[in-house]
């Protein structure tokens, strides 16, 4: 028996998805190792935007005739999908562009209230970690240069964790929002989210977590998490770019002053002043992405029907073998978490004497697509004291003889370049 056991059917996967039957240069078959930056989509997700221009394209929430009800339909439709996969209610659930988008309506608004509770001012304190994605990191910056309140931060630890000895401390009661990731997409690391939340709320603080790498790969529960707001997008998941999610309770959204703002999320429009509609269209300002929404809706049927158990768990199961198998390799530094123990697929190193982007290079001859730079996490590089890596990433049609290749490739690269 093989010791990296087997959740999924990945060969009957594999034939959803197009893309993975090409060959790449070389004419070697395509390795893709890269489903961290976005995924490969498979037919049913580009059969569902296909038949909704084919037969149901009008714009939702506008028109009386009967496409503009199938438009209202397909898109309202999507996000009942969505709330469901999360376990929250619809009217939490507020579609953005991406989770890049959805993390700047809640920073905005913060800067953006006048009077209610969601005002951040001088002596305020917005707590966030190394370890972000800049997309959870530059929002709250931009937020502290626009308000006079104070950016802190938690570290990260050698091993590539957060370092929560100071958790209580570093909330304090000025602690307007703790910002975190729930999935590192360098290090793969899988913070305590839910202890952070009970944390944060018991000093009145609000939590957001950057969802955008423990969505696609892991079951979610917004509840069981504590979090207030949570932020995620449709391409990393099987889905299509230019529609994300923004989960906000109920409570929050309510409170929560517009972003974007113009036609579709208004109440009444004078001259003098509008009113706005109720969430989540509040936060919907514009013709409505509908047929993204039926792709993000078809990517939540296709995870759900694989289960998101069995995702995660064939995740794991190739992270341990490509943890065991880099391991191996002389001269190579995995950075980040060396067990799969809270710790997904990202998986990010570096090689003693070849740059990343060599590495890249090489491996892309051989047909193998990794990531190579910083990731978009330019704090966590430097805090665990290197410029750049290389980065493979695993999903639901990766094999274990795509990672053998990948440690072969790694192995080819050092002897091209003399190294190792
Ligand atoms: C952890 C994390 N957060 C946020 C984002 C931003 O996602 P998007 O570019 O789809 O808005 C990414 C994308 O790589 C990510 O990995």
């Amino acid at each position: 028996m093989s010791a990296y056991p087997e959740h999924l059917d990945v060969e009957a996967i594999r034939a959803d998805f197009p893309a993975l039957a090409r060959t790449v240069r070389n004419d070697n078959p395509l390795v893709y190792l890269d489903s961290g930056a976005t995924s490969q989509k498979p037919v049913q997700v580009l059969d569902a935007e296909r038949t909704f221009y084919e037969r149901h394209n009008a714009a939702a929430h506008r028109g009386t005739h009967l496409l503009g009800e199938e438009a209202t339909d397909v898109y309202e439709g999507a996000r009942a999908k969505v709330a469901a996969f999360l376990g929250a209610d619809v009217d939490e659930v507020v579609f953005t562009k991406n989770a890049t988008e959805a993390i700047n309506l809640v920073a905005y608004a913060m800067s953006n209230d006048r009077s209610g509770s969601f005002r951040v001012g001088p002596g305020d304190e917005i707590l966030i970690t190394e370890m972000e994605h800049h997309a959870n990191l530059v929002p709250w910056q931009q937020l502290c240069e626009r308000t006079g309140a104070t950016l802190r931060w938690l570290d990260v630890t050698p091993e590539g964790r957060l370092d929560l000895d100071h958790l209580d401390a570093m909330i304090t009661g000025r602690t307007k929002i703790v910002a975190v990731t729930h999935q590192s997409n360098v290090t793969g690391t899988i913070p305590p989210v839910a202890e952070i939340a009970r944390a944060a709320h018991e000093k009145g603080a609000l939590v957001l977590a950057d969802a955008a790498q423990s969505v696609p790969h892991q079951p979610v529960d917004v509840a069981a998490l504590g979090v207030d707001f949570l932020a995620f997008s449709a391409h990393k998941m099987l889905g299509p770019y230019g529609i994300g999610v923004l989960f906000g309770r109920a409570g929050l959204l309510e409170a929560m002053p517009p972003f974007l703002t113009g036609g579709s999320m208004i109440e009444v429009v004078r001259m003098e002043g509008s009113t706005f509609l109720p969430p989540p269209q509040r936060f919907e300002p514009g013709v409505p992405a509908v047929a993204e929404a039926a792709g993000l809706a078809a990517a939540v049927d296709y995870l759900s029907a694989l289960g998101m158990g069995n995702v995660a768990a064939h995740e794991e199961s190739l992270t341990a073998h490509a943890l065991d198998a880099l391991r191996e390799i002389d001269g190579l530094r995995i950075l980040g978490p060396d067990t799969t123990k809270d710790r997904g697929g990202a998986v990010a190193f570096e090689v003693e004497g070849v740059h990343p982007h060599d590495v890249g290079q090489v491996l892309d001859e051989l047909g193998i697509a990794v990531r190579t730079g910083h990731h978009c996490a330019w704090p966590l590089h430097r805090a665990l004291g290197v410029q750049a890596s290389t980065r493979a990433t695993f999903y639901v049609y990766n094999t274990h003889g795509e990672v053998d290749a990948l440690a072969d490739g790694i192995r080819y690269a050092q002897r091209f370049f003399k190294a190792g």
